[in-house]
């Protein structure tokens, strides 16, 4: 059988390169992903694998700065797919969320070859 359910592919199989137009588009207005390049929004240079709230010159909302979590690619599906309406009401990112699972993969992967 050639046929294939939609969801065959592994979860978080995502293609960085397509990741940058998601950003580019999604992001690039609030963010960076150059070292210590602050917009409207923290650099994400790095930001796979990094402190949440942790760049010290951003001022982040209580909500961030007060952040116990470790940025992992679960937690930035998580804090991506809805930011504004989360378990983390303070947060001042003015994101309503990507809810394509599909860029939301791509994207991911390309954060994490930033670093
Ligand atoms: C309209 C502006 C805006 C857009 C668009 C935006 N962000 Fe943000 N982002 C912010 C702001 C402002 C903060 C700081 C939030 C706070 O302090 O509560 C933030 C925080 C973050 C953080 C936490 C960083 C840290 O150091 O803990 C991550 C991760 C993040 N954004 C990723 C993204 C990604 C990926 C996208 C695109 C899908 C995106 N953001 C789109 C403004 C934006």
């Amino acid at each position: 059988m050639l046929c294939c359910g939609a969801h065959a592919l592994p979860a978080r199989a995502g293609d960085a390169g397509a990741g940058a137009d998601v950003f580019k588009q999604e992001c690039a207005e609030c963010h960076t992903t150059r070292q210590g390049h602050n917009k409207k929004g923290p650099s994400l240079f790095g930001i796979v694998g990094r402190h949440a709230g942790s760049i010290a010159d951003y001022s982040y909302s209580d909500a961030l700065k007060n952040a116990d979590w470790v940025w992992t690619e679960d937690k930035l599906h998580w804090y991506l797919s809805q930011p504004a309406k989360q378990a983390n009401p303070g947060t001042k990112m003015k994101y309503p969320g990507l809810d394509d699972a599909r860029q939301l993969d791509d994207l991911i992967a390309y954060l994490q070859s930033n670093h």
